[in-house]
């Protein structure tokens, strides 16, 4: 019967063919896709692939590591973390528009991604760049339906296409489930597996107004406690993706223990889709909400506000910005 594991062998095999005895990169994101493409070329050609980790600062608790430790254990790829937090926030300084934040962490992706390989060159030439576009995403670049392009959907690991590399894709014909499974198949993190979408400029775009470093501590605490909870109450699978956002320029006054504070509201935006273009808010219970808010106004200095986004897409957006 056709398995899982024939599929991986079978696309290791391709890239092996594809391949042959050159060298290949890889932009690792975080996320499942650039993960288990890497993985499979990995296996495919070993320390022929090279691949780089540029950690904008922008990605929520845990993830970076996840990289960094986890999944280079387990697949014992070989890795380039750049540690470029500092260069990100430096060009996000005084920037709250969203499409700027965009442009400015793509564009910062790119340089960095470039002086990489340049460094990775020096070792001799690299004709291959992995990818992890998935079947959908062939179809859709293919199609040319002309869907309005709300928000330059800018992916952290989706690079220009006058680079002069030929393209690996080893996911090319497979569906998001697909790739999850092959993912497990692989060993990789669980966390990594069954991470739910999270946009590639991060939490760059989830604090409405500047983006500083301790606006990002601030957001990255409340989005763990959203998470943990939602996991905890067994949402994870029925709910798409819960985004929280810091609106890092709105005070309000609230009483906590024998004082006034004058704090951010954060926003929690639950919902379910099918495929991110149409959206409900998610009717998450009561008492997790609950929960949620307790600890997130208890734990997380300079919260004193929990919000519920109670708004469909359309004529809201997934994303605030
Ligand atoms: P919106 O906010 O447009 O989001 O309703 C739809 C889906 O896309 C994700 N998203 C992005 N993913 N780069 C990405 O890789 C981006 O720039 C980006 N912007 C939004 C969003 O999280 C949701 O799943």
């Amino acid at each position: 019967s056709w398995t899982m594991l024939n599929i991986v062998e079978d696309s290791v095999e391709a890239v092996r063919r594809q391949v042959g005895d050159g060298r290949a990169i890889c932009a690792l994101s975080g996320g499942v896709d650039s993960a288990v493409a890497a993985a499979i070329v990995q296996r495919a050609i070993g320390e022929r692939l090279t691949c780089v980790f540029v950690d904008h600062g922008l990605l929520r608790k845990g993830e970076a590591e996840q990289v960094e430790r986890d999944f280079v254990a387990v697949t014992g790829v070989k890795l380039r973390v750049v540690d470029a937090a500092d260069r990100f926030l430096k060009a996000l300084e005084g920037v709250s528009d969203p499409e700027e934040k965009r442009k400015i962490i793509g564009r910062e992706f790119i340089r960095v991604f470039e002086d990489e390989q340049r460094a990775i060159m020096a070792d001799g030439p690299v004709e291959f760049l992995v990818q992890g576009t998935l079947y959908p995403d062939v179809v859709e670049s293919g199609g040319g339906t002309g869907t309005a392009n709300i928000k330059s959907h800018h992916n952290v690991g989706g690079l220009p296409e006058d680079l002069q590399f030929k393209l690996v894709e080893p996911l090319r014909a497979l569906f998001k489930d697909e790739v999850r499974r092959a993912g497990e198949e692989l060993g990789l993190p669980a966390a990594m597996v069954w991470r739910q979408p999270f946009p590639g400029p991060g939490l760059g775009i989830r604090i409405v107004g500047e983006v500083t470093r301790d606006r990002l501590a601030l957001l990255r605490e409340a989005d763990a406690i959203a998470r943990e909870e939602l996991s905890r109450a067994g949402l994870d699978r029925q709910i798409w993706q819960c985004p929280v956002v810091l609106l890092a320029d709105v005070r309000s006054v609230g009483v906590q223990g024998d004082g006034r504070t004058y704090g951010h509201p954060v926003v929690l935006r639950p919902v379910t889709s099918e495929d991110a273009m149409t959206a409900d808010w998610a009717r998450v219970p009561y008492d997790v909400l609950s929960r949620i808010s307790t600890r997130i106004t208890n734990e997380v200095r300079d919260v004193n506000r929990v919000v519920l986004d109670v708004t469909s897409k359309p004529p809201g957006t997934i994303e605030w910005e």
